[in-house]
């Protein structure tokens, strides 16, 4: 298994098409400064453009995902910290991420940790997971998008619930609102990511980042516009399609070239 240390993460491919990418600032409980960030744009911008990635699993270790924004950089550099330039290209990098992206949480999913796991399009969470929205606390609230992301997901009462109480939700909870896909034991949960991950790239690469593209056109759009634009973008018009037909056909594996 290839394996990449970047200051803040841990970079390893653990099959063929799959990388999986592990916050590794363990002592701040992976909390989100901004070299982290950019080191997570800068390395999804490369799994973007990578024809050997065609998914990404973000964890973190034992105790936390990520315990959200880094709380002590606060104080240095004060509130345009919140929209500086590199920051939010960070933010907007996960965001566009364009191929499947799985979370496997375990320990704390706070704040901005939280805010990160709802741009991942599949969510596992270990038994012992929490996840919650404490910036109330210090008197911030979500601001990484997670007042307007997190009740699209859960709801609004729920939303309210936790960005009002700061309460964390457990992973149960979670699931049953809708945030988790999965709960698995907790040294379970890395592997069931990879194991999901693996099923996804077997799959045409261009047929999963449309799925991914089109469902996520629900946050934006009006259900017309959507459909409209779900219609242009069928999908057979592609190699990879004409590939999967003829495989059925023909009683073989499909050989997906991405085009
Ligand atoms: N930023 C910076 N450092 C953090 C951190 C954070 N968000 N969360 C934890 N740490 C650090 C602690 O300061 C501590 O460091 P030291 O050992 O140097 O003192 C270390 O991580 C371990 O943390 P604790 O000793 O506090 O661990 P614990 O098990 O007692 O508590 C916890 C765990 C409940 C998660 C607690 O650490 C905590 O409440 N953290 C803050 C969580 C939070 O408020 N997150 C939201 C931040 S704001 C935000 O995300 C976004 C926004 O949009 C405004």
């Amino acid at each position: 298994m290839e394996k990449k240390s970047r200051k803040h993460l841990i970079i390893e491919t653990p099959s063929p098409y799959v990388m999986t990418i592990r916050l590794n600032r363990s002592k701040a409980l992976n909390a989100l400064n901004k070299a982290l960030l950019i080191e997570l744009a800068d390395t999804l911008r490369g799994a973007e453009s990578s024809n050997e990635v065609r998914c990404v699993v973000l964890t973190g270790d034992e105790r936390a995902f990520s315990a959200g924004a880094d709380i002590k950089e606060m104080p240095e550099y004060g509130i345009p910290m919140w929209g500086e330039k590199d920051r939010l290209l960070s933010w907007r990098a996960v965001e566009k991420f364009s191929k499947p992206l799985i979370a496997a949480v375990n320990g704390w999913a706070l704040g901005g940790g939280c805010e990160l796991v709802t741009l991942c399009d599949i969510v596992i969470a270990g038994k012992g997971a929490r996840f919650g929205s404490p910036e109330v606390k210090i008197a911030a609230f979500s601001g990484d998008g997670g007042t307007q992301r997190i009740p699209r997901i859960i709801g609004r009462p729920r939303a309210m619930y936790m960005q009002l109480t700061g309460e964390p939700i457990d992973a149960e909870t979670a699931r049953d609102w809708g945030l988790v896909v999965e709960v698995t034991p907790d040294d379970k949960t890395v592997k069931r990511a990879i194991e999901i991950a693996e099923i996804i790239a077997k799959w045409s690469p261009v047929a999963t980042r449309m799925i991914k593209e089109e469902i996520r056109m629900n946050d934006k759009m009006p259900l017309d516009e959507s459909l409209s634009l779900e219609r242009k973008l069928l999908l057979w018009q592609t190699e990879d399609h004409d590939e999967g037909i003829a495989a059925f056909v023909e009683k073989r594996e499909p050989k997906f070239k991405g085009r």
